[in-house]
């Protein structure tokens, strides 16, 4: 069966990616992901932040003022940096790239305009095959409009594109008012593959400390609904790959988001939930279903349940809206 697929300009054996979590973050586990089938993997995001506090240390170590003091900084013997994120990132990358045979993405999560373009230059010359950008920041500030955190969206990318020669993918929200145009922007904009959806995490309170609970819950399948329709929406419409992210659970989650039209499959919560080798589970279950199709190829799967597809037949998001509505069966006693 050929499951072959094309991703930020790689020939990939399969579908399947893991996608950025701590899980990725160790050697062990990248191997056993890369032995149990995946495609691809992708690196927890390296933050802005790291980098910050990297250079917040530096200081404070060698007593520097926090401006202008790039040259002054080389006459200090290295061994007294502090390990930081970022250099121990950069570490797990070379590594990473030492022991797979499978395209390493490494995913960047910044701020600034500076810090995209340095953090970008790091990891391309650490040895990333490509990169992900995480352009995920809650829009807390009620000034910014709607077109300025989205030229915002679009300048990290072209800052990193103008950078660095690495494909890039967009990991991005589902929370534009807009978003197929937004995606013809990125992709203008030199996307080479938008990654639907970045799942946010809102906090709740503990009403006994009266705190913030910062507890993640991992990813329920119900939630695959949101990224499949907008891959659906998207397929045939942009010219960057689509990859899915969000409610990959079981090898129909893999099945279904190929029919809307992905080109690569992501999961995270599963894989924390089962561990690596789940990787192999989804890998089969997805050959037995296509195989009970009497399907070989991902090519006669691919955007079969798009909504250009679809829209031939009168399903459009309008009326399938309506149906669903109005479907809907009476509870008893309702
Ligand atoms: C514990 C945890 C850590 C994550 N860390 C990152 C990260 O560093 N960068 C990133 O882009 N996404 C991160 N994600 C989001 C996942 O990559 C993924 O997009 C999200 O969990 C939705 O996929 P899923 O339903 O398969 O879990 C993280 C998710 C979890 C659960």
């Amino acid at each position: 069966m050929n499951l072959t697929t094309r991703y930020l300009g790689f020939q990939l054996r399969n579908p399947l990616i893991a996608s950025a979590s701590p899980l990725n973050g160790e050697l062990g586990t990248l191997r056993a992901l890369e032995d149990h089938g995946a495609a691809a993997v992708v690196l927890p995001s390296l933050f802005e932040e790291q980098l910050r506090a990297e250079r917040d240390a530096y200081e404070r170590a060698t007593n520097l003022p926090a401006s202008g003091c790039a040259e002054a900084q080389t006459y200090f013997p290295v061994h007294g940096r502090p390990d930081d994120g970022t250099e121990r990132y950069l570490r797990m990358l070379q590594r990473a790239k030492k022991a797979l045979g499978i395209p390493v993405i490494a995913s960047l999560n910044c701020v600034r305009t500076a810090c995209w373009r340095e953090c970008a230059l790091q990891l391309e010359q650490a040895g990333a095959d490509a990169l992900e950008l995480n352009l995920g920041a809650t829009p807390a500030d009620p000034e910014r409009t709607g077109l300025e955190v989205e030229q915002s969206c679009l300048q990290a990318l072209a800052t990193v594109r103008a950078a660095v020669r690495l494909p890039l993918a967009v990991k991005i929200g589902p929370y534009f008012s807009s978003l197929g145009a937004l995606a013809r922007a990125l992709c203008a904009a030199g996307a080479d593959g938008l990654v639907l959806f970045n799942r946010f995490y809102q906090p709740d309170i503990d009403i006994r400390s009266l705190r913030l609970s910062l507890e993640i819950e991992l990813s329920s399948p119900w939630e695959a609904r949101l990224p499949l329709q907008w891959i659906s929406l998207l397929h045939g419409r942009v010219s960057a790959a689509l990859a899915a992210s969000t409610g990959v659970h079981g090898p129909e989650d893999v099945y279904k988001f190929l029919l809307a039209g992905a080109d690569v499959v992501m999961s995270t919560s599963a894989l924390l939930r089962h561990g690596a080798q789940y990787m192999r589970e989804l890998l089969v279950g997805l050959e037995r279903l296509l195989a009970a199709r009497g399907l070989d190829s991902l090519d006669a799967v691919r955007g079969r349940m798009s909504e250009q597809q679809l829209r031939g037949h009168g399903e459009t998001p309008r009326a399938n809206y309506m149906h669903m509505l109005q479907g809907t069966p009476l509870m008893p006693g309702g």
